[in-house]
C-alpha cells in the first residue's frame, strides 16, 4: 500500500484507461478522485470502486475550463488534503486530414488534451510545491511521437504534452515533484473500438507483441511512476506500446 494517505486526481476517470488507472492507484492505497465531464459516469465508477473496498469520489470537471479546474483543486484540498498525484488522462479525438480539418476541431482537441493538462498541472503544482512532494503523469500517445495521418490535431496535442512534461519536470524537480509522460500504443478502449476490424488487424500486424494493449498495461506503468520506486525518474516519456515503436 505504497500510496496510503495520498490523494490522486485522475482526469477523464469515468471510463477506459483513466478508470483503470484509478483502480490501480486505489489498489495501491490512495484516495482517488475521478474528474470527468461525464459526472454520472464518474459517480457510477467511483461507487463501483467503493464497493470493491477502495476510497474513491467523483467530481464534475471539464479540464478545458480554467474556473472549474481551479474550483476542483480548491475543493479537493478542502475536502481531503492537498493533492499528491495528478494523472492528466482526459483526452478526445476529432480526426480528419489536414486539408479538411475544421479549425474548431483543431481548437477543441488542443484545448482539452493540451491546455487542459497545463491548467490542471499548474493547479497541482501549486499544492505540491507547498508540500515539497508530488507526482504528475501526462498520458500522451504513440502518435505524439510518430505522427499519424488523419490526426494532426490529436498528435500535435500529444507531442505538446511531451514538451509540457519535460518543462514542468525541470521547473519542479527542486521541490521533489516528478513529472513524466506515458505514451500508450493502441489500447483496446471506446476510443479505438470505433476502428474498422480490418484497420485493427493491420495495426496488430505492426505490433511485435501481436495484440492491442489493455488499459491495465498503462495503469501498471502509471502505478510504478507515482510510487516511491520511481523517485529518481523525471522528465521521461515511457512508451507502452507492445514494441510498435522502438
Ligand atoms: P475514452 O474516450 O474511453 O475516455 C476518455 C474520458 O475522458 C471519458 O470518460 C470522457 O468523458 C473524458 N473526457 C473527455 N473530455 C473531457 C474533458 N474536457 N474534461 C474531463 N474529462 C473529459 O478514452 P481512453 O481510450 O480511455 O483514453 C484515455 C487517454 O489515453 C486519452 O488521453 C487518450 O488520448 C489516451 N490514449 C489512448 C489510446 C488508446 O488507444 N485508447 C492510445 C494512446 C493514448
Amino acid at each position: 500500500m505504497s500510496l496510503k494517505e495520498k490523494v490522486a486526481l485522475i482526469t477523464g476517470g469515468a471510463q477506459g484507461i483513466g478508470l483503470t488507472i484509478a483502480e490501480a492507484l486505489a489498489g495501491d492505497g490512495a484516495h482517488v478522485v475521478l474528474g470527468d465531464v461525464n459526472l454520472e459516469g464518474a459517480e457510477k465508477s467511483a461507487e463501483t470502486l467503493r464497493n470493491q473496498g477502495h476510497s474513491a469520489s467523483a467530481v464534475q470537471l471539464n479540464v478545458a475550463n480554467p474556473e472549474q479546474v481551479r474550483a476542483v483543486f480548491d475543493s479537493i484540498a478542502k475536502d481531503f488534503k492537498p493533492i499528491d498525484i495528478l494523472v492528466n488522462n482526459a483526452g478526445i479525438t476529432r480526426d480528419g486530414l489536414v486539408m479538411r480539418m475544421k479549425e474548431e476541431d483543431w481548437d477543441l482537441v488542443i484545448d482539452i488534451n493540451l491546455k487542459g493538462s497545463f491548467l490542471c498541472g499548474q493547479q497541482a503544482a501549486k499544492q505540491m510545491m507547498k508540500q515539497r512532494q508530488g507526482s504528475i503523469v501526462n498520458i500522451s500517445s504513440i502518435v505524439g511521437v510518430m505522427g499519424n495521418a488523419g490526426q494532426a490535431n490529436y498528435s500535435s496535442s500529444k507531442a505538446g504534452l511531451i514538451g509540457l512534461t519535460k518543462t514542468m519536470a525541470r521547473e519542479l524537480a527542486s521541490r521533489n515533484i516528478t513529472v513524466n509522460a506515458v505514451a500508450p500504443g493502441f489500447i483496446d478502449t471506446d476510443m479505438t473500438r470505433v476502428l474498422e476490424e480490418k484497420v485493427r488487424d493491420k495495426l496488430i500486424e505492426q505490433i511485435p507483441l501481436a495484440r492491442l494493449g489493455e488499459p491495465k498495461d498503462i495503469a501498471d506503468c502509471v502505478s510504478f511512476l507515482v510510487s516511491d520506486k520511481a523517485r529518481y525518474i523525471t522528465g521521461q516519456v515511457i512508451n507502452v506500446n507492445g514494441g510498435m515503436l522502438m
